[in-house]
């Protein structure tokens, strides 16, 4: 796309809305930063870094975040570049928040996938790039790290292919690695850009260019030539189709720490991302060119500005536009709500979103009224698809030192579980509630906000359940299960049943004696 393509006066085709995955330590800090710096959304680099002692920042707003130095939010950052509107929604690093990311991945049409050059494809790297196939979303792959010493690229870029099952078309090619690292040559076009030299690159013959031998001494120059050759006739050429449906993922070699080949990504994103994408709902497909606006919401977050004790759900704009001020249906409840107060988010800031548009992600202050998977529409009842509970791995029930707080602890339970902080259950028997957790941090987070918002001093102990699963059959057999376990059912926050299992064992067995009930571990939110 160029500055006077008609594209551009289009709001839907000028929208990129992306994610970043990586295994932590890959760089997605690094490489979130110097997209940002692109998009002249921040003065400085290190300004959105969530890390120990580091300058603070809107994302390392909770006291555990900052003590763990993890990136425990999920955020979004816009940014603006060549024409087009970048949404970058950032998602958790740590493993124990992989609901959110997850969730998070739902509200994306492409992803950039970040990978260390020394390591390779790493455990979460993997975990992740399942959950985007789930979807099919597009993924651009950059092997980062190439200023230090690396593995082989096609060593990687067979590992790539072979471990997820995906085609590899490298655009670009590195000259050197390590110390010897001088810059990257691009496949297709015969252009050599070199690292820590701004500007325009460098259009040369091809890899035999005296211009690259100079670069890179005799040596070295004989290596790349032949690996270039070998890679031009050898892997995988760019194909837009592949990349769209998430066969092929274009691939790109640089150093984020020296903000080399982030342009290359940039312009990716730009030229070969999709721009919003239709989304199915229950009912029908939803365009998202169609003029009525529809949203959902994909993530809740409390206190992100102590000062201001507010609490946002980031709503993901599908189709139509909003505009502030508008009334819109929540279609869980019927009623409708005001959106006086839509902001969009930026690096440092936030801003009053007047209008917003397909693939846009506007954060909604609201006090309790919205939920993940809530739907908002100008009046017609549907709802998105995709917005997944998991089955929760660890079952604890929360003990409280002060017992005449029980009530308040009641409430502050169903607001985290509202928010998605945790899950929650209540049991069918009447005793104490049960919190869900993917990972062990999410109860400490847990701890630390039922103290810090509510005064609510709590504790965790064993469940005597171990796993648990959501489950449906027909009326009369659903009925007749209930009965059969009055003291393993229990519901959720939405009331659908929930069946308490004391081990793997106790529900393998009861899976065999109940062929008719399905045991789910994935829920939709309705
Ligand atoms: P993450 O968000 O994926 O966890 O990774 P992050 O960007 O925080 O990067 C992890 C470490 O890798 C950081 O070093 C960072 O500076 C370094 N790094 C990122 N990109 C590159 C690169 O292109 N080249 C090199 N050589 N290093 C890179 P650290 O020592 O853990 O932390 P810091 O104190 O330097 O921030």
């Amino acid at each position: 796309m160029n500055a006077s393509d008609p594209q551009l006066k289009d709001p839907v085709a000028r929208r990129r809305t992306f994610a970043i995955i990586s295994h932590p330590d890959a760089g997605k800090t690094t490489l979130t930063e110097k997209l940002l710096l692109f998009g002249g959304a921040i003065q400085l680099a290190g300004e959105v870094r969530a890390k120990a002692n580091r300058r603070q920042t809107r994302s390392d707003w909770m006291g555990i975040e900052r003590e763990r130095g993890i990136s425990v939010v999920t955020s979004v950052m816009t940014f603006e570049y060549g024409g087009c509107v970048y949404n970058l929604l950032d998602t958790p690093g740590h493993e124990d928040f992989s609901e959110d990311t997850y969730r998070t991945l739902t509200a994306v049409d492409s992803a950039i996938m970040v990978i260390d050059a020394a390591k390779g494809i790493e455990a979460r790297t993997r975990k992740l790039f399942e959950v985007c196939r789930l979807r099919d979303i597009p993924i651009i792959t950059f092997i980062n790290k190439l200023d230090r010493e690396t593995r082989d690229p096609f060593d990687l870029i067979d590992e790539i292919e072979k471990t997820l099952a995906l085609d590899v078309a490298p655009m670009t090619w590195p000259l050197g690695s390590g110390r010897g690292f001088r810059g990257t040559f691009d496949l297709a076009r015969n252009l050599v850009r070199q690292i820590d030299r701004d500007g325009e690159p460098v259009s040369v013959n091809g890899p035999d260019d005296p211009f690259i031998k100079n670069l890179l001494g005799e040596t070295e120059f004989e290596i790349v030539r032949e690996q270039i050759e070998l890679a031009r006739g050898g892997l995988k050429h760019f194909d837009r189709k592949a990349f769209l449906e998430g066969h092929l993922t274009p691939t790109f070699f640089g150093s984020a720490l020296r903000n080399f080949g982030v342009r290359d990504l940039i312009d990716a994103l730009r030229d070969f991302a999709p721009p919003p994408q239709g989304l199915e709902t229950a009912s029908r497909k939803v365009d998202a060119r169609e003029d009525k606006m529809t949203g959902f919401v994909f993530k809740i977050q409390a206190n992100m500005d102590p000062n201001h004790r507010d609490r946002i759900a980031f709503m993901r704009v599908c189709s139509g536009k909003l505009r502030r001020g508008m009334k819109a249906k929540l279609v869980r409840t019927g009623k409708n709500i005001a959106l006086n107060a839509p902001q969009f988010f930026f690096a440092q800031d936030r801003q009053l979103a007047e209008e917003a548009y397909a693939g846009d992600v506007v954060g909604i202050p609201n006090h309790g009224t919205l939920r993940i998977g809530d739907t908002l529409t100008e009046g017609e009842d549907l709802i998105f698809r995709g917005v997944p509970s998991f089955a929760p791995e660890i079952l604890r029930r929360v003990k409280i030192s002060d017992a005449m707080k029980a009530k308040k602890l009641r409430e502050a339970l169903s607001q985290m579980g509202e928010e998605g902080v945790v899950q929650l259950f209540l049991p069918n028997d009447g005793s104490g509630a049960i919190v869900g957790v993917v990972g062990a941090l999410q109860l400490d987070v847990l701890a630390e906000r039922l103290e810090a918002e509510y005064g609510l001093g709590v504790s965790f102990e064993q469940s005597r359940f171990d796993s648990c699963r959501w489950i449906a059959a027909s009326a009369a057999e659903l009925d007749k299960f209930v009965r059969a376990h009055p003291s393993s059912m229990a519901v959720d926050l939405d009331g659908a049943p929930v069946f308490m299992a004391a081990s793997a064992w106790d529900l393998k067995y009861e899976q065999d004696k109940w062929p008719e009930v399905i045991f789910s571990d994935i829920k939709d939110y309705q």
